[in-house]
């Protein structure tokens, strides 16, 4: 490669890796006000291989301190994906009550074991860090829950539960085959397999990987339990995605409301996300991250020194639109300390004043935009006949996978009033009227987008470069 090719594309404001290959986040956790995020890493190449725990950390989501490697493979396997929590109570006796530890629990992958056609090779294991996160020391007794013989079984993601009488446990959601099954236990070592969800309702097109189970409100204040699964392929963009369940979960069972299947992001490029643990609730929120990339094409894109970023940190919650509830995901307010400068534009072709920038506009139920560039190249918003699309075909390099150049929609019968649109050097995230439709997509144009046209239906357009 030519050294001067080596960053291009590099995004400006989201998590990407020094060098080497990163996939899906993992154990963030957020402590003594920090948030780590680990992710699925493999340091000596830019695609999939040994898999480690990445680590960085943050004091505001925007800037992110890469810190040495928080998980390395060792004989059991690789370090698959998985979870971290505050286990205040000291419930494994892996700390102490004077200085209770951290746990991630995670999935080992044998790989060896897979190659010699066993499949038990994937069990679940654990690790302690007494330093708050920076250095992690695995179990001795581990796998905690080994497998009987089912050959996807994997991704924990465990969370603290307060029962009606009181008495906490911890629960296991785990991703098996294309069901979840939930695991209960007292101290993080023993687990006992409570129920499994997922026969008969849901998309199936691909195995479910990277379950989360969050407890939350509706707006009419009622608690609802919602469960995020990830799928690959079978998205609603071809390969992979996130679907979710909005239901209840009581008595170690989790019971959807209908059977309707829901997608997190109608975008193409946004898998296994995830959310923070142990955030203080005066925060008041969840927080998740997801993987901005696609199994379809993520090992062949078109960076040179490392591969894949995570999507902005997004705040999740339930709204009612016409007596339906749905998750909606939207930009973390910390994200408004990137802007820099703010331009008001009128006229309906647009200077843009930097790579990276955030786009905000009241809409017309249809409308359409488009950003070019030097090169021709384009990108184009729009939404007509109840579709909002973005176009891809033309905004840059494709040619590395047949299914990368390509129109995503996503349906939106409801009226849309207003867009707000992140573009950093390869990636676009937006978000249609405060985050009721989102749909994030990778892209890798020639050179920075230099124009926005306003083609349709948009009014009170503004524009905020951005900056870290
Ligand atoms: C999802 C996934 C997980 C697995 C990890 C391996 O992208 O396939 O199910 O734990 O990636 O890197």
């Amino acid at each position: 490669f030519q050294e001067s090719e080596l960053e291009t594309y590099r995004p400006e404001y989201h998590f990407t890796p020094k060098k080497g290959w990163i996939n899906d986040p993992n154990g963030m956790i957020f402590i003594d006000g920090e948030y780590h995020l680990f992710f699925q890493y493999y340091p000596d190449s830019t695609v999939w291989g040994p898999m480690h725990w990445g680590h960085a950390v943050s004091t505001d989501l925007v800037n992110w301190e890469e810190k040495p490697i928080g998980l390395y493979p060792d004989s059991l396997g690789y370090i698959f994906s998985g979870s971290a929590v505050y286990d205040g109570e000291n419930t494994s006796g892996l700390g102490s009550s004077e200085n209770p530890p951290l746990i991630a629990i995670f999935t080992y992958h044998d790989m060896e074991g897979e190659k010699s056609g066993k499949t038990d090779y994937q069990s679940q294991g654990i690790a302690f860090s007494l330093d708050k996160g920076k250095t992690w020391t695995k179990y001795a007794g581990n796998p905690v829950l080994p497998n009987q013989g089912i050959k996807d079984f994997r991704d924990p993601k465990v969370r603290q539960i307060i029962h009606p009488d009181g008495q906490k446990s911890w629960i296991m959601t785990l991703a098996v085959m294309d069901r979840i099954q939930f695991f209960e236990s007292p101290d993080l070592k023993n687990w006992k397999l409570l129920s499994e969800f997922g026969q008969d309702v849901g998309a199936h097109g691909g195995v479910w990987e990277c379950p989360d189970l969050l407890e939350m409100t509706a707006p009419d204040g009622t608690k609802k339990w919602v469960l995020l699964v990830s799928i690959n392929p079978g998205g609603p963009q071809k390969g992979s995605a996130t679907q979710y369940f909005i239901g209840n979960f009581a008595e170690g069972k989790f019971t959807p409301d209908d059977t309707m299947i829901r997608w997190l992001d109608y975008g193409p490029d946004n898998y296994a996300g995830v959310t923070w643990s142990n955030l203080p609730s005066s925060q008041n929120r969840t927080l998740f991250i997801g993987w901005m990339s696609n199994w379809l094409y993520a090992q062949v894109v078109p960076t040179k020194s490392w591969r894949s970023a995570m999507t902005l940190p997004r705040e999740l919650s339930l709204i009612d639109i016409n007596g339906t509830l749905l998750l909606q995901s939207k930009p973390a307010k910390e994200l408004e300390n990137l802007r820099k400068e703010e331009y008001s534009i009128s006229n309906e072709e647009y200077p843009l004043p930097s790579q990276a920038f955030e786009l905000i506009a009241e809409v017309e139920d249809e409308f359409t935009l488009e950003f070019s560039n030097e090169l021709g190249e384009k990108l184009i918003l729009s939404k007509e006949f109840g579709l909002v699309s973005i176009d891809r075909t033309r905004a840059g390099k494709s040619t590395f996978h047949e299914d990368f150049a390509a129109v995503h929609s996503s349906p939106m019968s409801w009226e849309a009033r207003t867009i707000r649109v992140f573009i950093d050097a390869s990636s676009i995230e937006l978000f249609v009227n405060e985050s009721e439709i989102t749909m994030t997509s990778l892209l890798f144009p020639g050179s920075p987008w230099k124009t926005v046209s306003l083609s349709k239906g948009l009014e009170d357009v503004r524009v905020f470069s951005l900056k870290k």
